[in-house]
């Protein structure tokens, strides 16, 4: 068995699914989507590692926060972001770090 794969992200984040799913939605164009898979749909990501970035839901990370997600940017783990429901996603992108489309 392999040691490693490869993977073509050049970051990563790392999304609270618990709280996306507190919310049942919250982003997209009809606000139903969750934030990692309305991200995804937004940046136009390839699925899995293929993708240029990594858009990864995990479990609950401890903050909890009241109509907000968890998100953490991978490239600066010491500052987590709480976005707010609804929130617009090329400001949530780029303060991700994930840059343009
Ligand atoms: S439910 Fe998301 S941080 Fe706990």
């Amino acid at each position: 068995m392999k040691e490693t794969v490869r993977a073509d992200w050049d970051r990563v984040v790392l999304v609270c699914g618990k709280c996306s799913k507190k919310m049942d939605g919250g982003f997209g164009e009809k606000g139903r989507r969750s934030l990692a898979k309305a991200l995804r749909a937004h940046l136009g990501l390839k699925k899995g590692r293929k993708g240029r970035a990594g858009v990864v839901e995990v479990k609950c990370l401890g903050i909890c926060p009241r109509d907000a997600v968890t998100v953490v940017n991978g490239a600066r783990p010491g500052e987590w972001s709480l976005v707010r429901c609804g929130a617009d996603l090329d400001q949530v992108a780029s303060s991700l770090g994930l840059g343009e489309r």
